[in-house]
């Protein structure tokens, strides 16, 4: 007869460090008598349709250095799921499934919407506990998230790579990187890449600004230029128009009328998904310099997770059970001045951590002669 039964489940999209994040609750957890771990597949999607895993310790083993989640992913929300073609609200199944298999508590490890989702189940009645994990570093209240360091590796190797080919024909490259409306990604692989321009959400760019910095560099000699784009960084005329539109929808409380707003604010994302070719056209016509493109995309969130993301997963999975023992529910576990600590859920949904514009990585990018498109 168990004494304490752990759900876990992945949701969102996946990082490298949540198998770390996974074994490190589990081989705590399992090491106490009477625990069980009962691991849901494929996020929320997955208790909702009870499609259950039990954990043992064998199941526990070799998974550290794995990419990916053993439990699957998926980016379904309990509260609109489709189901039978259509969108409903699953949460009293969840709840069911939640109470069906005993839990005392479900482990919930993701980002942004992994927060929000779980904070949802919290206020539904049930026992959660979650776990930052991101690529973006974009989690409030946690100076880091599993998946960042990886991915940093990883953007920051295709910048030094580029620097080759874009040197040997005289290029511009353009190379995109992921971070979603975050700059962190991009900002940090552009320094520790030496990226001639970063382009990050935070800061709004000129295409002149640009395009000027770069025809400078020409007549230094340096017949090339490397640019690191966020995925989400805009033009200052298109920031304009999507940060207005975001404040509207932001006080509307007309809900019909706001969601007419958020249909209007994704085709504008839609358009912007593009944005890194269209600037690399508009530069080359701007500067005459042949531009390429390199969209790195899901290369930044495979493979084996750096030693650092191990280290974090494994010392948040740990301290997850510490937290679980002390019965802190609907709270988040994360990391602050190098201590582990439980922050309420409600404190971290709903916001997004940007690079704040005063940051030490903005003012040392600067302060190499980066141009940051301002
Ligand atoms: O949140 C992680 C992330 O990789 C973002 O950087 C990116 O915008 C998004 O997920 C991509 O999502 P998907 O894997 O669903 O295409």
């Amino acid at each position: 007869m168990s004494t304490l039964n752990i759900g876990i489940l992945t949701s969102g999209g996946d990082t490298p460090g949540i198998n770390a994040a996974i074994r490190g609750i589990g081989k705590t957890a399992l090491s106490f008598p009477g625990v069980q771990l009962i691991g849901f597949k494929d996020g929320f999607r997955g208790i909702m349709e009870n499609r259950t895993v039990e954990f043992d310790n064998k199941m526990l083993s070799g998974i550290l250095t794995l990419g990916g989640t053993i439990l699957g992913t998926s980016r379904e929300k309990p509260y609109k799921m489709i189901v039978a073609g259509h969108e409903r609200d699953m949460t009293d199944v969840i709840v069911e499934n939640y109470h069906r298999n005993h839990l005392d508590v479900l482990v919930c490890i993701g980002g942004n919407g992994t927060q929000k989702n779980a904070f949802h189940l919290a206020k539904a009645g049930l026992n959660i506990i979650t776990l930052p994990k991101t690529i973006d570093n974009d989690i409030v209240h946690t100076d880091t998230t599993f998946g960042f360091d990886t991915a940093l590796g990883i953007a920051t190797e295709a910048i030094d790579r580029l620097h080759s080919t874009a040197s040997s024909h005289h290029r511009i490259i353009l190379v995109e990187i992921m971070g979603h409306k975050a700059g962190w990604l991009a900002l940090g692989a552009g320094i520790a890449g030496g990226a001639d321009v970063i382009l990050i959400p935070e800061i709004p760019y000129s295409i002149k600004t640009i395009a000027e910095s770069i025809l400078e560099r020409k007549k230094q000699g340096k017949s090339f230029s490397i640019i690191a784009v966020a995925e989400g960084a805009m033009s200052k005329e298109f920031a304009r128009v999507y940060n207005q539109l975001s404040e509207k929808i932001e006080k509307e409380e007309d809900k019909d009328k706001k969601s007419r707003l958020k249909a209007e604010r994704k085709d504008m994302e839609k358009i912007h998904a593009t944005n890194t070719i269209r600037l690399a056209n508009q530069l080359q016509e701007h500067t005459g310099i042949d531009t390429r493109v390199t969209i790195l995309g899901h290369l930044q969130r495979g493979g084996t997770p750096s030693a650092y993301d191990r280290l974090l997963a494994t010392k948040l999975g740990t301290a997850c059970f510490d937290f679980i023992q002390k019965k802190e529910f609907g709270k988040m576990v994360a990391v602050q001045n190098n201590d582990i600590v439980a922050i309420p859920l409600e404190k971290v949904v709903k916001k997004i951590k940007n690079v704040p514009l005063d940051h030490p990585w903005i003012k040392s990018a600067r302060s190499v002669g980066t141009c940051l498109g301002d």
